[in-house]
C-alpha cells in the first residue's frame, strides 16, 4: 500500500507521517517511510535528535550520488545528456536509515523542479527512486510531502493507494484541504481521506466538515490536540517519545484500524 500524507504546511503532516510509520510497524508492516519535503524533519520525528538528522543529505541533494549514477559530471557544468534511468535498487539498503526491525526512513528532498524548469540530476535520481518505490511490491511506503500530490504529477501520483490530507480544525484549513484533495482526485488516486488533527472539540467537527465538504464522500478522521507531542519534540525527541495512553497514539490506533480494516 502506498500512502500518501499532504496537506499545508504546519497543520501536523509529518507528526501524523511519523505516528503512522510507527504505529504500521509496530502492527508487523514492513514500512518505508519517505521525506519530500524541502525542509525534511520527518527524521526528527522518527526519534533522530535535531544533530543527528542536520547531517542527512537528501538524494535530491546529494549531487555526489547523482553524478555517480546518471553519469553527470558535477564541476563541468551539468551536461545536457544523463542517465534518466540511474541505478536506485539499491539505495534504500545505502541510505535508508532502520528505526526499527519494520520502519526505514529514506530523505528524499524535494522533487519540485527549480523554477528556470532545469531539471537536475540530484532531483531525477530522486525521482527515479520514487518511480522505483512506487511501482515496487514494497509493503508499505508512506511519503510526507510537501502540499499536495501534483508535484508527483502525473504517472507517479496515481501509484498511490491512498492521500490522506492533514489539516486543522478550522474553516480555512479545511478548505484548503478540499483544495489539494480535488487534485489528488484529478491525478485519479483512487482513496482520499482527510484526517483533522489538533482537535479540542470533537463535537464541532462534524459540522464543520460539513461546511466544506457538502457530499460526505471523503471519510475523515480525527486526532487530538495532544500537549504531548510539543513536549516531546521540545525534549528532542520523536513521536516514540509520547506515551502509548496519550489521546494521539489512542487516536492513530483507530485510525489504522479504520484505513486497514
Ligand atoms: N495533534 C497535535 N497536537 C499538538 N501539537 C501538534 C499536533 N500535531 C502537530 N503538532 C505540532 O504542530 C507543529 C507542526 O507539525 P508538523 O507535523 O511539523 O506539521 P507539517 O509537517 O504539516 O508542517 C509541530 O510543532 C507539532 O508539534
Ligand atoms: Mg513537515
Amino acid at each position: 500500500m502506498k500512502i500518501l500524507v499532504a496537506g499545508k504546511g504546519g497543520v501536523g503532516k509529518t507528526t501524523t507521517s511519523a505516528l503512522l510509520a510507527y504505529e504500521l510497524s509496530k502492527k508487523g508492516y514492513k514500512v518505508l517511510a519517505l521525506d519530500t519535503d524541502s525542509v525534511p524533519n520527518l527524521a526528527q520525528s522518527l526519534g533522530l535528535s535535531f544533530e543527528e538528522a542536520s547531517r542527512i543529505v537528501p538524494l535530491s541533494r546529494n549531487d555526489e550520488l547523482a553524478a555517480e549514477r546518471t553519469g553527470a559530471k558535477p564541476g563541468e557544468g551539468w551536461g545536457v545528456f544523463f542517465s534518466l534511468t540511474p541505478k536506485v535498487d539499491d539505495l534504500v539498503e545505502k541510505y535508508g536509515i532502520r528505526l526499527n526491525s519494520n520502519l526505514t526512513l529514506v530523505v528524499v528532498g524535494s522533487i519540485e523542479q527549480s523554477k528556470e524548469g532545469c531539471l537536475c540530476p540530484a532531483i531525477a535520481l530522486a525521482k527515479a527512486f520514487l518511480r522505483h518505490v512506487l511501482l515496487e511490491e514494497n509493503e508499505i511506503v508512506l511519503v510526507d510531502s510537501e502540499a499536495g500530490a501534483e508535484v508527483f504529477g502525473r504517472g507517479l501520483a496515481e501509484k498511490f493507494d491512498i492521500m490522506l490530507c492533514v489539516a486543522e480544525p478550522t474553516l480555512k484549513s479545511l478548505q484548503i484541504a478540499k483544495k489539494l484533495l480535488e487534485m489528488g482526485k484529478e491525478l485519479e488516486i483512487d482513496n482520499l481521506g482527510l484526517i483533522v488533527n489538533k482537535v479540542r472539540n470533537k463535537e464541532a467537527v462534524p459540522r464543520l466538515y460539513s461546511q466544506v465538504f457538502s457530499n460526505a464522500e471523503i471519510p475523515f478522521y480525527m486526532l487530538s490536540f495532544d500537549e504531548s507531542i510539543i513536549e516531546a519534540e521540545n525534549l528532542d525527541k520523536g513521536v516514540e517519545a509520547v506515551p502509548e495512553a496519550s489521546p494521539i497514539k489512542r487516536d492513530i490506533k483507530k485510525l489504522v484500524e479504520n484505513l486497514f480494516s
